[in-house]
């Protein structure tokens, strides 16, 4: 059996996905599912053939540097900001990741998260649980209307576009979106949605505006304290992508200077550490990285990580290998 590959996951995977890749391969599991340190990383990049990571692991150049064994990084994720992919690149890695699986799932956490703070969903949960509500007011806890609103896609990708299906059939929303790649006028006409190619009039234009771009240089505080000022208002701003995209003190001081009506955040510049001036803010939704967590989806992504590890393990092309 010792010519089995060797595989490392850095987190507890779904049971099945781990059941499935036990029978193929010599797997290590780490019991407690804690986060990897930088020592336990690069421990594992120097005993395994493969590395089941994710968003929780720092593989940055120092920690890829020489002496890896680790020949595939199979992430269990999309985003892949967590991996210097010019260092893999240097030692010879292969780099994967689960696209298309979690779609669906994230797009319904960008519209939760929507909802929820137009609709103050969670100061009225706190109330409630508090023991704080005295009943029904025609003038209590009003939030504001969500359905015929516009709203602003930065990222028009696969979840952009699944967020804007849902905005747009089921709340009659407006879209109007930023983006690299420009939808085909056919996907335009489906959606109603108005292409702007000017981050700025975008967001001056917005009810909501809801980031779905993958971190990259060039999206690190894309909204920072001067972007955030184009926006109305009235509007708020949802993040499922990622938490360095928004500077996080900037908009911290935006939503309690009431420059901003609100915000709803699944992800942070510094997971799991939160900025602590958005932790006294009423008017933000804050969810610790959910947007995938569907038990289907989660396991779909396991699946779909262990399909790359297969492909590799018999010379074939990975179904989702990442270039840079
Ligand atoms: C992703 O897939 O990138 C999610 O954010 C979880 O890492």
């Amino acid at each position: 059996m010792t010519d089995r590959l060797k595989v490392i996951l850095t987190r507890r995977w779904p049971a099945a996905v781990e059941t499935r890749l036990a029978a193929v391969c010599d797997v290590r599991v780490n019991d407690d599912d804690h986060p990897f340190s930088s020592a336990e990383l690069r421990q594992a990049l120097e005993t395994a053939d493969v590395l089941g990571c994710t968003v929780t692991d720092r593989l940055d150049a120092a920690v890829l540097g020489a002496g890896c064994r680790v020949k595939l990084l199979a992430n269990f994720g999309v985003g892949f900001n967590h991996i210097d992919m010019k260092a893999a690149q240097a030692a010879d890695i292969q780099v994967s990741n689960t696209p298309g699986v979690l779609t669906d799932a994230t797009a319904d956490i960008a519209m939760t998260l929507l909802l929820m703070c137009a609709r103050r969903a969670g100061e009225g949960e706190r109330l409630l649980r508090a023991g704080a509500w005295s009943g029904w007011s025609p003038t209590s806890l009003l939030g504001t209307q969500v359905s015929g609103k516009t709203l602003g896609i930065v990222g028009m990708g696969r979840i952009g576009v699944a967020t804007a299906r849902r905005a747009a059939f089921g709340f009659n929303m407006k879209i109007r979106y930023h983006s690299r790649r420009r939808l085909e006028p056919v996907e335009e006409a489906v959606l109603g949605a108005e292409w702007h190619g000017d981050l700025v009039s975008l967001l001056a234009s917005s009810d909501f505006v809801s980031l779905h771009c993958p971190s990259t240089a060039e999206t690190q505080h894309l909204l920072d304290a001067k972007m955030l000022a184009c926006l109305p208002q009235r509007a708020f701003l949802i993040n499922t992508a990622r938490g360095d995209i928004i500077d996080e003190a900037a908009l911290a001081e935006a939503l309690a200077n009431g420059r901003l009506a609100g915000a709803g955040l699944d992800v942070y510049e510094r997971e799991p550490v939160v900025h602590p001036g958005l932790l006294e803010l009423d008017n933000v939704v804050l969810l610790p990285h959910q947007g995938s967590g569907s038990r289907e989806t989660r396991e779909a992504m396991g699946h779909c990580a262990v399909d790359n590890i297969e492909a590799f393990m018999t010379g074939q092309e990975l179904p989702n290998r990442v270039s840079t």
